[in-house]
């Protein structure tokens, strides 16, 4: 796709809140004969490009999935190297963030991660926080249902705190509960990409993803580039949102 250099995007038509979901580092790293690390590193880098892109074009709020609550499945290496990323990320990138007034947001259950990484990701959050352009919200440790579970346990003891009443509980006290609340307005990503091909969700955002548009792309995560992001962009412009309302 990337000879759609060309497509035109309405600026005020952009995407206030993106999400991605960063599939494919392995598969990229096979088809090259090189260990699934060297994905992730590339996909690391890929990271740093996208971020500058989302940034340039207006985007209010970018949240990238870096590590599910499933990922501890994967083999050790593969889990520690994973959980240095963040390290090796914010060392290096933090000057250019700055630069690009770019403002740093976790969100995950950060106290399974290694002190090492809980430790740079307080630090990014930290240096950053005055920043007052784009939001990079990585979702480290992050799973959908646990944060579901997570939120209902917090309502439950205000339940029986006897602070809170059954009929309190809307969908605004409830999307108050979740992780993603710290993005206030934007909240809920407008659209949300997937690389490599394969189309799930995989507990990523359930409820937050309830009226976002979906853009599924083949592309590998290392190789989505800014044309790739444009053109994701670009289908979520033509696309018809509704709300469950009927047209405009
Ligand atoms: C999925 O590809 C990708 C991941 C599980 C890790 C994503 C992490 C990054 C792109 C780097 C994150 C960067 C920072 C700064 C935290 P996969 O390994 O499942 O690929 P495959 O499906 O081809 O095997």
């Amino acid at each position: 796709m990337s000879n759609e250099q060309t497509v035109q995007l309405a600026p005020d038509k952009m995407p206030n809140h993106i999400a991605i979901i960063m599939d494919g580092n392995g598969r990229w790293a096979k088809r090259r004969l090189l260990p699934r690390v060297a994905g992730h590193k590339a996909g690391m880098e890929n990271v740093k490009t996208i971020t500058k892109a989302a940034s340039h074009l207006g985007v209010k709020v970018l949240t990238l999935y870096a590590f599910s609550t499933e990922n501890w499945k994967r083999p050790a290496d593969e889990v520690n190297y994973l959980m240095d990323l963040p390290v090796k990320f914010f060392n290096k990138f933090i000057p250019e963030l700055m630069a690009n007034n770019v403002k740093v947001n976790i969100m995950g259950y950060l106290t399974q991660l290694p002190a090492k990484t809980q430790q740079v990701c307080h630090d990014a959050v930290e240096q950053t926080k005055n920043n007052t352009g784009m939001i990079l919200n990585f979702a480290l440790n992050y799973g959908s249902r646990a944060e579901i579970i997570t939120a209902t346990q917090k309502l439950v003891e205000q339940a029986a705190a006897g602070e809170l009443l059954p009929e309190d509980i809307t969908e605004d006290v409830f999307a108050q509960q979740l992780m993603t609340s710290a993005l206030g307005e934007y909240a809920d990503p407008d659209l949300l990409i997937r690389t490599s091909g394969e189309e799930r969700l995989s507990n990523f955002l359930l409820w937050q993803l309830a009226y976002s548009e979906l853009v599924f792309t083949d592309c590998f995560w290392p190789d989505f580039d800014v044309n790739e992001l444009r053109q994701a962009i670009w289908q979520y412009q033509q696309r018809d949102r509704r709300f469950g309302g009927l047209h405009k």
